[in-house]
């Protein structure tokens, strides 16, 4: 079999680091593949007034599989700003690379596993009966709509009359709006539509059986927000009772959900939700487990075969430029190991796992986060290991 070509997109700021560090990992641990790198970010956004730009999407096109650092986004004045002078008359309008790539490729489904590891000072741990001390397994994997929702990107600011219009013949507008002036209302929709709401609802379940959890919990708030929420539920439901009916179907509240979640974490197995909701339920669930530096992603489109794989930290643009890197790779290995689950080479995730595990679990090498520590470039005199540090480590394991 020919040699795999996988989209490195590094991105900006740590993206550039971690994506690096991934790539040595797969290397060690004897994945075959060559490298192409895509330009995706930024600065590409600075020069080019494209932060994705057409010969990248050509790539992922071509080659199927990317893995994605993180990028530097900033409000729309800061954008514009930044953008090279002979650019700022074009009309030009920043919006995130990373969720365009969602759009484009239909990458519908967001995948984001919480596994507790062993020996991570980061565990969360809670106060049991009397004085002792518990610290709750926790097993959770997300599964977030990922191109819909509040992040579709329909929305307006001091809208058109027609917009306006149209919102006017809703009662509640008029009831609640209708008295401030147009130019003082801002609008984002929140659209979910039966198809995408389908799939990521399946997806959730069918993950559910293969791998024995005996419940999906359904994160939305359908008792407010009843035409999406709501519809997701009803779903649900639905599914459940015609095709998974060994699963049970739990329905929380999102705000609920923030509150259970340092309560009894254990008691989760599979959550599924729309995009806002999964990003953050997503991000809560990745405290109890070491944050960020620990938090991994998988986003794929199952009818292309089309997949991009990320930590779901950002690009942590403070911490670039110091003589050693600080920042933790395991959330972008993490990453990297989805992709291999994703093109079906299990034996290798399965042995950097392994290895990831083993590190954390014997506590000699350990980054800035792990150590509880301010991230400052002193942290390396003072014991913490560098970014290549961490990655070597792993390395030595295989
Ligand atoms: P961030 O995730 O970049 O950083 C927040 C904090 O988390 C950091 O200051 C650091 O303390 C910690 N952290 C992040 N990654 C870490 C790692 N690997 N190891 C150890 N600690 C780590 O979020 P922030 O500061 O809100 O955003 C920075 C930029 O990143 C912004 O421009 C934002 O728009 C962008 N961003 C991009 C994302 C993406 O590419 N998917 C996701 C989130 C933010
Ligand atoms: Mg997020």
């Amino acid at each position: 079999m020919s040699k795999r070509t996988i989209v490195a997109l590094p991105g900006d700021g740590i993206g550039k680091i971690v994506v690096e560090e991934s790539i040595r990992v797969l290397k060690a641990a004897g994945f075959e593949a060559e490298y192409v790198e895509g330009d995706i970010g930024w600065e590409f956004w600075r020069k080019e007034g494209n932060p994705l730009p057409d010969r990248t999407i050509q790539l992922i096109e071509k080659h199927k599989i990317g893995l994605f650092g993180a990028i530097t986004s900033k409000p729309k004045d800061a954008a514009f700003e930044e953008l090279a002078p002979e650019l700022q008359e074009k009309g030009l309008v920043y919006s995130s690379p990373i969720v365009g790539l969602r759009q484009h490729f239909g990458l519908d489904i967001c995948m984001r596993p919480c596994h507790t590891y062993k020996g991570n000072p980061l565990n969360f741990i809670r106060r049991g009966v009397g004085d002792t001390i518990e610290e709750p397994e926790v097993d959770v994997i997300i599964f977030r709509q990922n191109t819909e929702g509040l992040y579709g990107g329909v929305e307006w600011s001091n809208p058109s009359d027609l917009v306006y219009n149209a919102l006017l013949t809703h009662p509640k507008f008029v009831k609640n709006f209708g008295s401030v002036p147009k130019e003082e209302i801002s609008v984002s929709t929140r659209i979910f539509t039966k198809e995408g709401t389908e799939r990521i609802l399946r997806a959730s379940f069918e993950y559910a059986r293969r791998y024995g959890y005996k419940s999906v919990t359904l994160c939305e708030k359908p008792n407010v927000i009843r035409e999406t929420s709501g519809m997701m539920y009803k779903m649900a439901m639905e599914m459940q009772k015609a095709d998974f009916p060994e699963i049970e179907l739990w329905n929380t509240n999102i705000d609920a959900q923030m509150m259970w979640l340092t309560k009894n974490p254990e008691n989760y197995g599979v959550i599924v939700a729309g995009n806002m909701f999964g990003d953050i339920v997503s991000d809560g669930f990745a405290g109890l487990i070491g944050g960020l530096g620990f938090a991994c992603s998988a986003q794929f489109n199952p009818d292309t075969g089309i997949g991009v794989f990320e930590p779901t930290h950002g690009s942590a643009p403070k911490y670039v430029g110091y003589d050693k890197s600080i920042v933790n790779p395991i959330a972008m290995i993490e990453s990297a190991c989805m992709m291999l689950d994703f093109i079906e080479e299990n034996d290798i995730s399965t042995k950097i796992r392994k290895a990831v595990a083993e590190v954390i679990e014997e506590g000699k090498v350990r980054t800035y986060d792990m150590m509880k520590m301010p991230g400052r470039p002193e942290v390396i005199d003072k014991g913490a290991a560098t970014t290549q540090d961490m990655t070597d480590a792993i390395i030595a394991k295989l």
